[in-house]
């Protein structure tokens, strides 16, 4: 039996109503069984700040301890202001620390970048990709997306109805799969 890779998911939105939200979601529909999905919350995180590593906040060692026992990482965020919503920063702050031994250190990882506008998130995409490689992930090169029109793309309850997108979408995971299989038979 394929061995079933569990996947950490990172949203950068905290909106009830997030598209990234349902784009994750219908993400975790569509991967193959090789992948279980599972939201990481992240919204309720203490700003990072080094003087409170002495006693860290419970929330952080729960987060670090949850990265740390994934196969994998995946992040599914909004742009604010052309670069990474300060909520999904933060969480990768927190999961960078301690220096050198952060839970981030070596995993496969994703991006998905999803937008109203036609762009897609292009922004916050590469400015994560920027800060994660630099922390030592392994983010998968391709295929690469950026969701441009998101609100278009689901229906009132949240689910995914725009048949080429789906099948993107479902491409994309079956290649994260063997981008997380590949690196994990080192
Ligand atoms: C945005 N939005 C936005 N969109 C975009 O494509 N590029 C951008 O730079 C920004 N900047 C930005 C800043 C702030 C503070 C907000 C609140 C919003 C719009 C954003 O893409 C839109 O609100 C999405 O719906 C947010 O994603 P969720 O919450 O639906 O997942």
């Amino acid at each position: 039996m394929p061995k079933s890779y569990q996947v950490a998911v990172l949203v950068g939105s905290l909106r009830k109503k997030s598209f990234n939200r349902m784009l994750a979601h219908a993400l975790s529909t569509l991967a193959p069984s090789t992948l279980s999905l599972h939201i990481v919350e992240i919204g309720a995180l203490p700003f990072y700040n080094d003087d409170l590593e002495a006693d860290a906040p419970s929330s952080w060692q729960e987060v670090r301890r949850r990265i740390a026992a994934a196969d994998a990482v995946l992040c599914v965020t909004p742009e604010y202001n052309r670069s990474v919503p300060a909520v999904l920063k933060n969480a990768i702050d927190v999961l960078s620390r301690p220096f050198g031994a952060g839970a981030l250190n070596g995993k496969p990882a994703a991006i998905v970048s999803a937008s109203p506008g036609a762009m897609g998130g292009f922004g916050a995409n590469h400015h994560l990709r920027q800060t994660l490689v630099a922390l030592g992930v392994n983010v998968m090169a391709s295929p690469e997306v950026y969701l441009g029109n998101v609100s278009a793309l689901f229906d009132d309850e949240g689910a995914l109805t725009h048949a080429g997108t789906t099948e993107f979408l479902q491409r994309f995971t079956f290649a994260f799969s063997a981008w997380i299989e590949m690196l994990s038979a080192h």
